[in-house]
């Protein structure tokens, strides 16, 4: 399995993906509608919004794309693995590129909205909770941050 950097055709893949990864996720503090709502986000034209402040990683298995994951300025975002992709290290991989990719940009700090199934795994990584977000539509998120610099 390789990560790679975001290349158009992939877009293909992408929502269906990520329609997957959040369906079957540990929902249960969120309502069928949040759901839904968190699923049917990520069309390919909002995937693509403000590309040009973005980096944006795939993985892939052969030609399958199996993950995907954002840095855009310094908030990491659309973290997903497809469900029999996830815990062999892919988002741990992920998220250590757009981390060094932040620090090559000139942050110090990045920062994320974890849905709360995902806060452990943040956490694991390095993030500490800074507050929560109540999304009108999405329901509650865990706002975490991270200090990147090394020297
Ligand atoms: C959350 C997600 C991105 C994690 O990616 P992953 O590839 O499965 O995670 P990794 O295999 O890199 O795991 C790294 C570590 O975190 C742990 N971990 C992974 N997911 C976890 C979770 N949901 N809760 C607690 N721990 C978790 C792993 O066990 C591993 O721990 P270890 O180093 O002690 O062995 C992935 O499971 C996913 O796409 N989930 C559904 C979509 C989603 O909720 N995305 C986050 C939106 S904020």
């Amino acid at each position: 399995m390789a990560i790679r950097k975001f290349r158009m055709p992939d877009i293909i893949e992408i929502h269906p993906l990520i329609r997957r990864a959040i369906i079957e996720r540990d929902n249960h503090n969120y309502t069928r509608e949040q759901i839904d709502s968190s699923a049917s986000y990520y069309t390919a034209e909002r995937f693509c919004e403000d590309l040009e402040h973005k980096i944006i990683y795939v993985s892939t298995d052969n030609e399958k794309i199996t993950g995907t994951a954002t840095l855009r300025n310094d908030e990491i975002m659309a973290c997903f693995i497809l469900p029999e992709y996830q815990g062999k290290g892919l988002g741990r991989e992920f998220v250590g590129a757009l981390e060094r990719d932040a620090v090559l940009k000139g942050f110090s700090n990045v920062w994320l909205v974890a849905v709360l199934s995902a806060v452990e795994f943040y956490e694991k990584l390095g993030y500490h909770k800074t507050g929560e977000k109540m999304h009108n539509d999405w329901g509650k998120g865990i706002i975490m941050g991270k200090y990147i610099r090394k020297d």
